[in-house]
């Protein structure tokens, strides 16, 4: 599964791995895609050099990349107390009466929270910038939005490429003119946060907005087929993220998150603002129908709900409450159904791959390959 792109970057496949886990991202890029860390999560000084040292030490001198989350309307001189003080009461008692009405106990004494909406935060995202610069890392992704001018060029002198997402063509020319180098064009199917258009629609539409600047299909991809439908429609690459949650190398810290994931079938995704304040797609729980529903109060925009939320998850999530324990992922979640290391993933994806193109190619009249 090789395109310009892959050649460029010097991996076997042009599949590219979104993971908030280290080990995750270090066997992606050893089984011959790149792997990608995502950075959010990594607000506590010290956290973010440990796990990339740890990625360096075994990723066998493999590619990777680090994904940040660094939203284009800036917000400046705001601390997170500014944000908690604009909660306003009526909100903070619905999450109180919820976890109350599932009996969700509290967070040890002085235990904090483990999710944090400060990676949101763009002095944050530059801080995480400032360590990764110091590693050998070869691309810089950025979920909300084009990097600012200034991390664009940063990257650029020391040959980082620099991808953005998008979920629609005017976001992906957006990025273009931002001076960025490939452009992920995730689709509505996808985990995390999507527009509305799926990528079946979006993908070439994209290729056609941004040529010749390549792109990456993501959103609803887990099998071989669905790289050969994505390559055929134009893109250079695939960027893959729900499917790594059932590996065996991700650490989801609780295996009941992991029984659900297994358990569930495509249809059983939400994209809600429960989580985060803008769209993002989750498993759909008793939480995410809380927020939905007609007569709740309603989610705060980004990053108020976030901020609003973040204890609650942490709490869910610590005590497994499981009807209320949910987390981002896509609609490929309907063929996540075993634990898997990523190279029997890999090897899965290159069989299935070989297959579609045979089968294009017999329909077509040529030889296999
Ligand atoms: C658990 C999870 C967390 C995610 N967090 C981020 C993130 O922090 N930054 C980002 O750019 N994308 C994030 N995404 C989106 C992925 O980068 C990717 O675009 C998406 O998962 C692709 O669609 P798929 O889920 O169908 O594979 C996340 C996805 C999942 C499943």
């Amino acid at each position: 599964m090789q395109t310009e792109l892959s050649k460029q970057l010097g991996v076997e496949h042009a599949v590219f791995g979104f993971t908030p886990f280290p080990a995750v991202a270090a066997a992606i890029s050893r089984a011959g895609g790149f792997g990608v860390l995502g950075a959010v999560r990594y607000t506590a000084p010290g956290d973010l050099e440990r796990d990339l040292d740890w990625i360096e030490a075994h990723v066998d001198g493999k590619p990777y990349g680090l994904d940040v989350v660094m939203p284009a309307k800036k917000v400046e001189g705001v601390t997170e107390a500014d944000v908690e003080a604009m909660i306003p009461a009526a909100h903070r008692e619905f999450v109180r009466e919820t976890l109350a009405k599932y009996g969700v106990p509290e967070l040890a004494e002085g235990e904090v929270s483990g999710w944090r909406i400060t990676g949101w935060m763009e002095q944050v995202a530059r801080r995480q910038l400032d360590v990764a610069f110091d590693y050998p890392i070869r691309l810089l992704a950025n979920a909300l939005g084009s990097p600012p001018a200034d991390i664009v060029a940063r990257a650029h002198e020391r040959g980082v490429l620099v991808a953005a997402l998008a979920g629609s063509a005017r976001h992906a020319r957006k990025h273009r003119d931002g001076g960025i180098d490939i452009v992920v064009a995730q689709g509505y199917e996808a985990g995390g946060h999507t527009g509305e258009i799926a990528s079946m629609v979006l993908t070439p539409e994209v290729v056609e907005a941004v040529d010749p600047l390549p792109v990456l299909a993501a959103g609803g991809i887990g099998s071989g087929q669905q790289i050969a439908a994505a390559l055929a429609l134009g893109a250079q690459g695939v960027w893959l993220g729900s499917v790594w949650l059932t590996t065996a190398e991700a650490d989801l810290r609780s295996s009941a998150l992991t029984r659900k994931l297994l358990a569930a079938g495509s249809g059983d995704t939400v994209r809600s603002r429960a989580l985060t304040g803008k769209p993002a797609r989750q498993l759909r729980t008793e939480w995410t129908d809380a927020w939905d529903a007609a007569d709740g109060p309603g989610t705060l925009p980004m990053p108020l709900q976030g901020l609003l939320v973040a204890e609650a998850v942490s709490r869910i999530q610590k005590y497994e409450i499981d009807p209320l324990l949910g987390t981002p992922v896509g609609q490929i979640v309907g063929r996540m159904n075993d634990v898997r290391g990523v190279q029997a993933v890999f090897d899965d994806l290159t069989r299935g791959f070989e297959r579609a193109v045979d089968r294009v190619n017999r329909i077509a009249g040529r030889s296999g390959t």
